[in-house]
Order: structure tokens, then sequence, then C-alpha cells
């Protein structure tokens, strides 16, 4: 077990590989302090830095975090930008960090359809840690479950075109490994703060067999000692895929 003053108990037994979590409540926690919700996504922002590295000082392999979806372009030009203007200050005060706990950063999601800074400071910083052994951080920027799957869908077809591939040899593994998350193991368990009991487009091929676990703390309130409990928890699930107890 690596160190955490906060974990104690937490070995490396029974942990979730990959840890997937809707940031949510941003909003809700803003206006119950009577501020703008950009507050809220201010604060939002510090929260995420404490579950990275809580994440990785446990052990975790990947986090993947749903940061901005596909949905979320259509929210008031104002937020979107003080969103985009947060995500280019997270690079700029966390790049240190990140190289220094040998954090792997990695995106999905329709990564053009952002700023083009902050393409320039994700391509900058997934190239440094491309070969980091410590945590994989994956962001989920401009993202949709739907759009991964119709994205994956264009990849495969374009390969059949070109005779790269026969349709009688697609089976449920082509299709994850056309995905945004080619090459990632499926999420073990899926967080969602905020009380909302729905997966709002999220990684939705990908989290067939994730244990659910909805919190109604709102996601600027969230801190490692809940993810420490929720993580606990998870370890008394029970996952059965399909089949019976043991
Ligand atoms: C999550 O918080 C942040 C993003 C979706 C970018 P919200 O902004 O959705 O907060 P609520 O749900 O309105 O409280
Ligand atoms: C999901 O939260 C998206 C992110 C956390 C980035 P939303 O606030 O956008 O989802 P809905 O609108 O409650 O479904
Ligand atoms: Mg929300």
């Amino acid at each position: 077990m690596k160190s955490d003053n906060n974990c104690l108990s937490i070995n490396s037994d029974k942990l979730p590989m990959h840890v997937a979590i809707i940031m949510d409540g941003n909003g809700r926690w803003a206006k119950k302090k009577l501020k703008n919700r950009i507050e809220g996504h201010k604060k939002g922002a510090a929260a995420v830095r404490d579950i990275v590295s809580a994440a990785g000082n446990i052990g975790i392999n990947i986090l993947t975090l749903y940061a901005f979806s596909t949905e979320n372009w259509q929210r008031p030009r104002t937020e979107v930008n003080a969103l985009m203007k947060l995500l280019e200050n997270f690079f700029i005060s966390e790049r240190d960090n990140i190289i220094k706990n040998k954090v792997k950063l990695q995106v999905i999601g329709q990564i053009w359809k952002m700023p083009k800074n902050i393409q320039a400071f994700i391509k900058e910083l997934a190239d440094i840690t491309e070969k980091n052994t410590g945590l994989i951080l994956n962001l989920a920027l401009s993202y949709g479950g739907r759009e991964d799957i119709l994205s994956a869908f264009k990849k495969i077809i374009k390969k059949i075109k070109s005779d790269k591939l026969k349709p009688d040899e697609i089976n449920e593994e082509t299709i994850s490994s056309h995905l945004y998350t080619a090459g990632l193991a499926e999420p073990d368990l899926l967080i969602r703060t905020g009380g909302e009991m729905r997966v709002s487009n999220f990684l939705l091929w990908q989290i067939a067999y994730s244990e659910l676990y909805i919190s109604k703390t709102l996601w600027p309130d969230f801190n490692k000692e809940e993810f420490f409990e929720i993580i606990k928890a998870f370890r008394l699930r029970e996952r059965r895929f399909g089949k019976v107890a043991e």
C-alpha cells in the first residue's frame, strides 16, 4: 500500500482497477451558497486535484473523469467559456504535479472540438507522460457515449470498405477496440456525485458491468474521505457478471 494519511485501511486487495466519476453538482453547490455557477466549477476543480492525488496514492490504475459532455456545449456561452478557462488553468497548475507523480494523461471525446490552446496543452502533456507507469488520468472532454459508439462504427466501416476487416470478423472486442477507451480496462466502479440517478451519456458501452455508486454529495464538497468510503463499499459488493455466486 502506498502512503496516504486518510486511507490507512485501504490495501490493494480488491481495489477497483478503473474508477469512472460523473462529477456533478457544481451549479447546485453554488446556488446553495448564493454564488454564481462559475464559483461552483472553481471549487469543483479543487476537488478534482484531491481525488486525482487520492486515487494515485491508493494504487488505482485508471481514473476517468467526466469533465465536459457533448451536451454541455448547449450551456450558456459564458459558462462554457469559464469551464474552458478552468480546464486551461488545471493543465497549467497541475502540469508539474502530474509529471512528478508519474501520472499518465489521456483524453477521450471530441478533442478536436476543444479550444486550440487546450488541445496543445493536452498534446504536450500526453506526449511527456506517455511512458509513465502511475495512475492513468483519463479526462472525458466533449465526450458522449453515443458519439463514442458512432465514431467507432465509422472507423469500423472505413476498415471494411478498404478490405482491412471482414464483416464476419466483427465481434464485441472489435467494437471495444475502436472506442475512445481502446486499450483501457472497463470501469469497475462508476461514481456519480450530486445524487442524480442517471448516466447522462457517459461510457454507455463500457459500463455494462460496472458497479454503480450514487453519492448525494455535490461535487465541490466531495473529498478523499468519502472516496475511500466508496472504495470500501465497492469491495463488499459481489460481482456476479450474470453467473451464480461462487
Ligand atoms: C457538473 O456540475 C459540471 C459539468 C457538467 C461541467 P453541473 O454544472 O452540472 O452542476 P449542477 O448539476 O447544475 O448542480
Ligand atoms: C454530466 O452532468 C456531465 C458531466 C458531469 C460533465 P450534467 O449535469 O451535464 O448531466 P444532466 O444534465 O444532469 O443529465
Ligand atoms: Mg449537472
